[in-house]
């Protein structure tokens, strides 16, 4: 049974606008275009992938969304309100976990509320709701060199919701995963997103992830070469990989990117 109640402010939707960004870095002396103009609207609640070839600039792309980076023009807005940096409202997930190897499950989990001032109690009483969520109630003693690439990835999960974000960023979470555990846990983050109704945008190079999770994908090229094409899919959830909409879908996404 669930104990800890959903608090977020309701006044906070988890809205994204991106208008006219553009970022560049220097390169031999020169300047690399990476993102030019985009435009982007992320709904209350959406669930957008970012695909693309490696290099095309999807991490910076979610570092600007996440104030970690700030865009040489344009801007980002969360809620109508432009982004100054990294907030409290937003949460990313590297595809390394990053636990702190000192500190248990538990521990690693409850970190961020007690630096944002709650109680040690108050902390854990939150922190074991998501460790529950994540499957992991079990192992909250554990310490993370004794957990798997799987069981990392999904402390770090717990980690990020338990600071109740409205908006998760998520960059590759699982592509360090081998194949199996990468399914399940693609079935994991899908139940979670609609259990939290949280915004979620997720960078993956894996097509068919990208369409089990997504209602729509944004495909970015190379050097911010093109408007980036956005497309949606729509099936219905929990999606079946091997339904036929799905195969068609998959193959779509494919011809994107000239392959079949
Ligand atoms: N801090 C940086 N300084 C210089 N170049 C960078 C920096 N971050 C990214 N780049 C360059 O920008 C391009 C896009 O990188 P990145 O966003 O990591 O791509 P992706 O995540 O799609 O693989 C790459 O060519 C990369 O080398
Ligand atoms: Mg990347």
């Amino acid at each position: 049974m669930s104990v800890v109640q959903n608090t977020r402010p309701t006044t906070r939707l988890g809205e994204v606008t991106v208008r006219d960004l553009s970022k560049s870095f220097a390169l031999n002396g020169q300047r690399l275009a990476v993102l030019r103009d985009l435009q982007l609207e992320v709904r209350s609640g959406e669930s957008l992938a970012i695909v693309g070839p490696s290099g095309c600039g999807k991490t910076t792309l979610l570092r600007v969304l996440a104030g970690l980076e700030t865009p040489d023009q344009g801007e980002v807005l969360i809620d109508g309100l432009p982004v100054k940096g990294v907030g409290t409202e937003r949460a990313i997930i590297f595809q390394e976990p990053r636990l702190l190897p000192w500190l248990t499950v538990l521990g690693n989990v409850a970190f961020g509320l007690e630096m944002r001032g709650k109680s040690k109690a108050q902390a854990e009483l939150r922190a074991r709701h998501y460790i529950r969520l994540v499957g992991l109630a079990e192992f909250e003693a554990a310490y993370p060199r004794q957990l798997s690439g799987g069981m990392a990835q999904r402390v770090g999960i717990a980690r990020a919701l338990t600071v109740q974000p409205e908006i998760l960023l998520l960059d590759e979470p699982l592509g360090a995963l081998d194949a199996m555990t990468k399914l399940t846990m693609q079935e994991e983050l899908s139940r979670i997103w609609r259990e939290e109704k949280v915004t979620m945008i997720l960078v993956t190079h894996d097509l068919e992830e990208a369409i089990y999770l997504a209602d729509r994908v944004l495909v970015l090229t190379k050097n911010g070469a093109s408007v980036p094409r956005l497309i949606d899919i729509n099936l219905a959830r929990p999606r079946d990989r091997n339904e036929s909409d799905f195969v068609a879908m998959r193959k779509r996404l494919m011809a994107e990117f000239g392959l079949h």
